[in-house]
């Protein structure tokens, strides 16, 4: 057997990761949330360990195994608990990559008991979650990289870029959310914040590698 090792060039650097889905509770039995199986994310935290970064893995609640040789992994449900745990680290690292499908709504209250089935139509108000992505975009450090995602179903590279604008991402990740979510592989463009635009069609595993060694290049050129 021929073994051919991988360069590793994110040796030294420290990559945070946010995989999955968030759940947003209704009472002690439902919730709200959405398709992310976290497949992208665990891909991309793989990856990254394996191009020799020290990576943090924060994921909501998936189907599939942790991924290996994570350095740390946060396990949390909520939005808010994605976003509290997002802003307590995110001044340790260099890239900062936000792939989780982070719910926009939550139950204003989230009751205490089950709610009980009675009349024919039942309303919940929901109210917004913070924007993690647009908080660490508005006050990252010199020579941090912020990456996004962006599901979309119409525009994509139009509603991508708008949302690397208005976060003030590095880079962002626009894909269609209907082929994307719980599937092996995902098509992708990579927007950057010239305009320039890299499309790529694969595994999320070759996906996160072309996404990585591509940030490696934002890393050196900042
Ligand atoms: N995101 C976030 N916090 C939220 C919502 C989204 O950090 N409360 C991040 C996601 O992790 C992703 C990016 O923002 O990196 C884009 O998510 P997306 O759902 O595509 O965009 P939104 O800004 O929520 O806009 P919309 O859902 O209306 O298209
Ligand atoms: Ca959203």
């Amino acid at each position: 057997i021929k073994i051919v090792s991988e360069e590793k060039p994110l040796e030294g650097k420290k990559v945070l990761v946010t995989a999955g889905p968030t759940v947003e509770s209704i009472d002690p039995v439902r919730y709200i949330s959405n398709h992310s199986s976290g497949k992208m994310g665990y891909s991309i935290a793989t990856v990254a360990k394996r191009l020799g970064a020290d990576v943090t893995l924060i994921t909501g609640p998936t189907c599939i195994e942790y991924p290996f040789f994570m350095d740390e992994i946060v396990s949390i449900k909520s939005a808010e608990e994605m976003y509290k745990a997002v802003l307590s680290k995110k001044d340790n690292y260099d890239i900062l990559i936000m792939c989780a499908a982070v719910a926009d709504y939550k139950p204003k209250v989230s009751a205490q008991q089950k709610i009980k089935k009675s009349a024919e139509t039942l309303t919940i108000e929901l109210e917004k979650n913070p924007d993690i992505l647009e908080t660490i975009g508005h006050s990252k450090k010199e020579n941090q990289i912020v990456v996004g995602f962006a599901a979309e179903t119409e525009n994509i590279i139009e509603n991508g870029y708008e949302k690397l604008v208005r976060k003030n991402a590095d880079v962002i990740v626009a894909n269609d959310a209907r082929t994307a979510m719980g599937n092996d592989r995902n098509h992708v463009y990579i927007i950057f914040k010239n305009n320039s635009i890299v499309e790529l069609e694969g595994t999320k595993e070759e996906i996160a590698k072309e996404l990585l060694i591509k940030l490696c290049k934002v890393l050196q050129e900042s």
